[in-house]
């Protein structure tokens, strides 16, 4: 009472406009935010001036001191001053011009800002000036000085006249990390400028010009470079280029999600939710995939205009924009999840032979890589021992043996898809697995009679051979050897079925012939009453029979091996935390992967040939079947080539 009453009591004062430092050091409020937003502005202002070189030097996480030099175009004298100006550019001089603007900057309100919270001074030289010149920001006096065709600016002591906003600095670790993400950001955009940066006069980063696939490997580092998809569609004016990171190369952070708009990095809701869609079907919620995504259309269909930052843009035909974008991703990730072992590994082959005494094997994910892939980890390790033991094989001979086993073989189909692998309707009618047990390996490995070399173009993986410590399945293709891990590519299978089966409304329900109850807890109870429809809609029947008991009375069929117990948690679990509308909407397909993995097969499962070989089948026929719903691979292929050089110590 009393503040309010002294505030009113006040007399008001007269109207008067703010003086222009003022207006500056607000305006600064919210484009100066921390030393990164100073490197941002002073970065693009370089990009905009043509620049081929930015040198960045920081003091103290940039809060001493942030000088960055380019070789751009530079300031003529007369206009130094006028650069320091509140609403003074070079960028655009009418309303149109806004509206197709190509440059990162236009508001004219950058140097001005910093200027109003900061020690700045610029010192420019163009082309036609003698030597450079330079203009201190509180005094505006212009003195001659050194230096090339290009611009220096030089911001010292930022906030030392706003020590309220001082405050809220962090450490200098930390307003260090930030000035570093925009120069990533900025050399992302920009692979065909050289950039360096210093750090308490010690060099931290220096980029040569170059192309986009060694930029992004180097800004991102040798995880993205390896497991990351090269991406470039258009569509009429629109026109998406960059890279995709695999599943593999996912992130417990969305920390290495860059997009941009002409050049402009920005974190836009619409951009970002079309990108995460594509990746849903082959990412678990709780990761984030890496990618570095450019986005190119004609200026005047997007407003960059929305936020002194510029980090936010719109659209004007948004909803194009989005599919666009969701699709090119998507069908970027399918794509690769649709090829075979013969393009996942191109240039396998070719890979230099190891040096005597030590075998090289090419790591699995290293192929994922594709051909823009980058560098590929190698796993070293001696096989001198072999050698000390007198084992020496006739290459020849070696090789003989190694190319007649390649022939395919035949694939006995099996009559029946094996109860856990087949859909719902096939499922109740096929014979129980397991007949063939034993001796089913000698006839199916027998030599081709028909015509093999077709029965392999139609079955890429190939055809099992056997099953490994219960968890990988091993398969023999044209190429040589195909390891599948059973548990996730079961997933992987069971996640598109259910996933196919929720959209077409056409989810079968496999009643229980004796429901399964179990305890529960008040959560639990309450979760299974209040979304009742959305359980039944995903072919569960799970209804509270005492306050403490829960009976679950049908599953999907899908899923009828499950434990129903387990899985009727784990429904639950996903519906209390996602709400029940959401669970079927933007959530849906975390618990379409929390229903895969518990049906899937587990390990130490013992399967029959002809289990595998249906296994492989499906596989072949299921989208993205490469990648478990977790984001890890399925399956590898060991080319012949490379299991060679295992024996061969590099002859
Ligand atoms: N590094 C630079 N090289 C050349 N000119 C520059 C540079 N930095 C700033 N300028 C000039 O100063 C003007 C004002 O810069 P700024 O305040 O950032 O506004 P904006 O970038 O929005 O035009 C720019 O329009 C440009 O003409
Ligand atoms: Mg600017």
């Amino acid at each position: 009472m009393p503040a309010s009453a002294s505030r009113t009591a006040q007399p008001p004062r007269p109207i008067r406009p703010l003086p222009d430092q003022l207006i500056s050091q607000i305006a600064a409020g919210e484009v100066v935010e921390r030393p990164a937003s100073v490197v941002k502005e002073l970065l693009e202002n370089a990009l905009d001036a043509g620049s081929s070189q930015l040198g960045i030097r920081l003091e103290e996480g940039g809060v001493r001191r942030i000088v960055i030099t380019d070789n751009g175009c530079g300031i003529p004298a007369s206009e130094l001053p006028v650069a320091l100006l509140r609403h003074a550019t070079s960028k655009i001089a009418s309303l149109d011009e806004l509206e197709a603007v190509l440059t990162l900057g236009f508001r004219g309100e950058a140097l001005a800002s910093i200027a109003s919270v900061s020690q700045l001074s610029l010192t420019s030289r163009t082309a036609n000036d003698p030597h450079a010149t330079q203009v201190s920001a509180d005094t505006g006096a212009l003195q001659p000085a050194s230096g090339g065709v290009g611009t220096t600016v030089d911001v010292q002591h930022l906030y030392f006249n706003t020590p309220a906003r001082r405050k809220f600095l962090k450490s200098e670790q930390t307003e260090l990390g930030h000035c570093l993400e925009m120069v990533r950001r900025a050399a992302l955009a920009r692979p065909d400028v050289a950039i360096s940066v210093h750090h308490n006069g010690k060099p931290l980063e220096h980029w040569n010009a170059g192309d986009v696939a060694t930029r992004t490997a180097q800004v991102l580092g040798s995880d993205f470079a390896r497991a990351r998809l090269p991406l470039d569609e258009e569509a009429g004016e629109l026109h998406l280029y960059g890279f995709a990171g695999l599943p593999t190369a996912s992130r417990g952070r969305p920390d290495q999600q860059y997009f941009f708009v002409n050049g402009r990095f920005v974190r836009d809701k619409l951009l970002n939710h079309a990108v995460r869609s594509a990746y849903q079907d082959v990412l678990h919620g709780d990761r984030f995939p890496s990618y570095v995504l450019c986005l190119d259309l004609p200026p005047e269909t997007v407003d960059v205009n929305v936020h002194p930052s510029k980090i936010e843009v719109r659209f004007r035909e948004s909803r194009a924009v989005h599919q666009f974008v969701y699709h090119a991703v998507q069908r970027c990730l399918a794509r690769q999840a649709g090829e075979n072992g013969d393009s996942l590994h191109t240039g396998a082959d070719d890979e230099p032979v190891p040096a005597p005494g030590t075998i090289q094997l090419q790591e699995p994910r290293a192929a994922y890589g594709g051909a823009a892939g980058g560098g590929s980890q190698w796993i070293n390790y001696s096989a001198a021992r072999q050698t000390e033991l007198g084992i020496a094989q006739p290459r020849q001979a070696y090789l003989g043996m190694v190319r007649d086993a390649t022939a395919p073989r035949p694939y006995m189909p099996s009559s029946q898809p094996p109860a856990w692998l087949a859909d719902a309707q096939a499922a109740r009618a096929a014979e129980p697995p397991g007949l063939l047990d034993g001796i089913a390996v000698a006839k199916v490995a027998l030599p081709p009679s028909g015509d093999a070399a077709q029965a392999t173009d139609d079955h890429p993986l190939g055809y099992a051979i056997a099953q490994l410590h219960g968890v990988y399945v091993l398969a023999q293709n044209a190429r040589g050897l195909v390891l599948v891990d059973m548990h996730a590519a079961h997933e992987r299978i069971l996640y598109e079925q259910i996933k196919d089966a929720l959209d077409a409304r056409d989810l079968a329900v496999q009643p229980l012939l004796l429901p399964v109850t179990l305890p529960a807890n008040p959560v639990e109870i309450g979760t299974a009453e209040e979304h009742r429809e959305t359980l039944e809609l995903l072919g569960f029947d799970i209804t509270p029979v005492s306050p403490t008991t829960l009976a679950v009375r049908a599953v999907p069929a899908l899923l009828q091996q499950a434990d129903a117990e387990a899985l009727a948690r784990d429904v639950l679990r996903d519906l209390n935390a996602y709400g029940g509308s959401r669970v079927l909407a933007e959530r849906r397909n975390e618990l379409l992967a929390t229903l895969a993995c518990h049906s899937a097969v587990r390990a130490n499962r013992k399967l029959t040939l002809e289990e595998m070989n249906a296994l492989l089948r499906q596989m072949e026929q299921t989208e993205r079947a490469d990648q478990c719903n977790h984001g890890r691979p399925t399956w590898v292929q060991l080319s012949v080539a490379e299991l060679d050089r295992l024996f061969l110590r590099g002859q």
